[in-house]
């Protein structure tokens, strides 16, 4: 069995992070989203995999590399402009062969990993499987209508009024069947090759598809809300480790990593949080939720439930809560002119500021 990932795509609702860098890489306590995909992979006892890039191709290949590191072997191809996702099985026909796969979303994680998904796909005769979840909000997801004894009787994407809230997570298995069903179907009125409408296709010909309730936590962080909430889980789980130096006058409490490296300073710290290395916090407040990148700089500032990434700066600045920064971002207090703020942000950025 393969691995197909999808690490392509715009990241249109990550902006202004995805005009730089990968959705995929956006890390998660520290490490990038699309690792811990990897790992599940891995640890479903699938060692080939094939990566699907598009614009963002050199930052991911630099990213995962031969897959060696993760216990993989990595094959990259090159999707030209992101045409949807059955149209990324189209175009990995020839590294897919006549196997079955994995199809992994690469900005999609799940907490239990997919090695039942997997196995169950092993020992089964289905042509595709797809996991489904409730949600609160299905139009925004690929969205299944099941029958009264749970067969599928319809799939839609993003559907403006959707016929149920479960959501199809972002992981799905598929015999070589599929082939025939991504070469058979038009693209949407959106202008993709949707996958919803190639295992609709594999229904209406016969084909055994089956879904599969996702009993752990999923998210799909292709939202800053979804991607605040997947660190806030994976924060839940980690063990305290402090390896960097912390001085007396500081307070350390809870579930916090402080990587090597990195210097705490009179400083208050309330897990769970990660401390990156080589990052200096001195005079702040660090609160629950927060992972910090490494190499960044807190001097005399406040943060919580936020995903800072490496090499920023706050400085003189509180209150800062339920954000995520990018790389080489600098906030600081503005000087000489109390109550004002001053901005130079990039293109598609969202602040909010206090009332
Ligand atoms: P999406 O989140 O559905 O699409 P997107 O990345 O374009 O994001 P947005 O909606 O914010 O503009 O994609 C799911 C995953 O699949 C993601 O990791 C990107 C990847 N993908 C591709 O590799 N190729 C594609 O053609 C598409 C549509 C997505």
């Amino acid at each position: 069995m393969k691995a197909l990932v999808l690490a392509g795509g715009k990241g249109t609702r990550l902006r202004p992070l995805t005009h730089t860098s990968a959705k995929q890489l956006v890390p998660i306590a520290n490490k990038p989203v699309l690792y811990y995909g990897l790992d599940a992979i891995r640890d479903a006892g699938i060692t080939s995999v094939g990566i699907i890039v598009g614009d963002t191709a050199r930052e991911i290949r630099e990213a995962v590399g031969d897959g060696s590191r993760f216990g993989l072997e990595v094959t990259y191809i090159l999707q030209e402009e992101p045409l949807g996702l059955a149209h990324c099985v189209l175009i990995a026909r020839q590294f897919l062969a006549d196997e079955p796969f994995v199809m992994y979303l690469g900005d999609n994680f799940l907490v239990d990993g997919i090695t039942d998904l997997v196995d169950a796909f092993r020992e089964a005769d289905y042509d595709a499987q797809i996991l489904l979840t409730k949600v609160a909000e299905p139009q925004f997801y690929g969205v299944a209508e099941l029958g009264p004894d749970g067969e599928i009787v319809g799939l839609e994407e993003k559907p403006e009024h959707p016929r149920s809230d479960l959501a199809i997570v972002g992981v799905y298995t598929f015999s070589p069947a599929i082939h025939e069903a991504v070469r058979s179907i038009r693209p949407s009125a959106r202008g993709e090759l949707e996958i919803t409408d190639a295992i609709t296709w594999l229904i209406d010909n016969g084909r055994r598809v089956h879904s599969h309730f996702v009993g752990g936590y999923w998210k799909d962080t292709g939202r800053l809300q979804d991607m605040l909430e997947c660190n806030r889980i994976v924060l839940e789980g980690i063990e305290r480790s402090v390896r960097g130096s912390v001085d007396g006058f500081s307070e350390i409490t809870g579930r916090v990593v402080v990587e090597p490296g990195a210097v705490v300073e009179n400083s208050v710290i309330r897990g769970p949080a990660v401390i990156g290395a080589d990052t200096k916090i001195n005079g702040s407040y660090v609160g629950p939720y927060t992972s910090i990148g490494e190499g960044c700089l807190l001097e005399n500032a406040e943060v919580e439930y936020s995903i800072i990434l490496g090499d920023s700066a706050i400085t003189g600045v509180s209150g800062l809560t339920y954000s995520l920064i990018g790389r080489n971002v600098e906030v600081t207090r503005a000087v000489g002119v109390p109550n004002m703020n001053q901005l130079m942000v990039g293109d598609h950025s969202k602040i909010q500021v206090r009332a």
